[in-house]
């Protein structure tokens, strides 16, 4: 059984397409994010997962159960921390758990200590009893996310959980995020538009664009499978240079070489593998590497690759765009 389970989930708003036909599974433990830009429909799919929504059509299960039939026991299973930030401003973080907890139903006796634990967990214990107001950002997302685990789900959502902070906070984000993830060993389904957040902290990602799932795989095979990385040579002027190039085309793993002048371009699909080929061959013919680069392919490539769009970009272009992605796979 899987942790959460689609099924040609699609939702319309009105004429509005915003969930596609999507399938996909999550395994019991994973950490699996939805990487697309705003309107990619993300948020819509999991107010679908937390029953919050009804799909217009396909099926969407949690630990087994179906969101529409058996919304209550879905419930049970899972925490749901939205994208605004829910706590009352002019309350504690005390206060704000409290009535989480109330509206999750909480036996009494066990509130306290579910509190308490919590507010260990994302460090703010000594800022308990302070009102929200004075909280910083970072601190209200992570008394948002507190809020989530009160009920010890096994599911917990993350609809952009560092959306708006500054990259030393979202870093910190993460870290709690994988306290979280080793501490109660849940799942954890979270969507992003930032790349970093997807390749640093998902087992695996789910690329959606326009309601649709482009392509799902680890960061890891999603970079790879891009092929191409890139080793920039600068050598000293030789006469033997023509030798060497010569040498370097026959290194199987290099799948093309420019030159230009004495900077040499070298894609490969496995530079670590070839850059000591590179440098043996250079020793033999005694010629002087001046520098030398491995660039790896990154996430952004692979999501442009498959959307045809920087994941920035807005509405306007995307259809040309993708039509010019997918002639550059075929071509590839
Ligand atoms: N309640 C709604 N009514 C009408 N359209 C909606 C509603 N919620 C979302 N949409 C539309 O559905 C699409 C997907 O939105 P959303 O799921 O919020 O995307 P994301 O979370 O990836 O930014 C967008 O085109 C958005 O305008
Ligand atoms: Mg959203």
């Amino acid at each position: 059984m899987y942790s959460i389970e689609t099924r040609s989930l699609t939702k319309f708003f009105g004429n509005v397409k915003a969930v596609d036909d999507i399938s996909f599974k999550v395994n019991d433990g994973e950490i699996f994010g939805f990487l697309g830009p705003n309107g990619a429909g993300k948020s819509t799919t999991m107010m679908i997962l937390t029953t919050l929504l009804k799909p217009t059509s396909g099926q969407a299960l949690i630990s087994g159960f179906d969101v529409s039939s058996h919304a209550k026991q879905v419930r049970q299973k899972i925490g749901f921390v939205q994208q605004e930030t829910t706590v009352d401003e002019y309350l504690t973080g005390r206060e704000n758990l409290l009535l989480q907890a109330r509206l999750n139903h909480i036996p009494k006796d066990l509130i306290r200590q579910r509190i308490d634990d919590v507010l260990e967990l994302i460090e703010l214990s000594d800022k308990q009893n302070e009102p929200v107001v004075t909280y910083s950002g970072g601190m209200r997302k992570r008394l948002d996310i507190a809020g989530g685990l009160l009920h010890r789900p096994k599911v917990l959502f993350l609809d952009e959980p560092t959306v708006g902070l500054d990259i030393q906070t979202r870093r910190k984000i993460w870290e709690y995020i994988k306290k979280i993830h080793l501490e109660f060993e849940m799942t954890i389904f979270l969507s992003t538009h930032y790349m970093e957040e997807a390749d640093k902290l998902c087992d695996r990602i789910g690329i959606i664009d326009e309601g649709k799932i482009q392509v799902i795989d680890s960061p890891e095979k999603l970079k790879n499978a891009m092929g191409n990385e890139v080793i920039s040579l600068e050598i000293e002027k030789d006469e033997q240079e023509r030798l060497f190039l010569s040498k370097l085309h026959k290194i199987e793993q290099i799948t093309k070489i420019n030159e230009d002048q004495n900077k040499i371009t070298i894609f490969a699909s496995r530079g670590t593998e070839v850059i000591p080929k590179i440098f043996q061959i250079s020793s033999e013919l005694k010629i002087k590497i001046n520098s030398i680069s491995l660039t790896q392919p990154t996430l952004d490539d692979v999501f442009i690759s498959y959307t045809g769009h920087d994941i920035k970009s807005d509405g306007v272009a995307f259809n040309r765009k993708r039509e010019h992605a997918k002639m550059k796979r075929l071509r590839a």
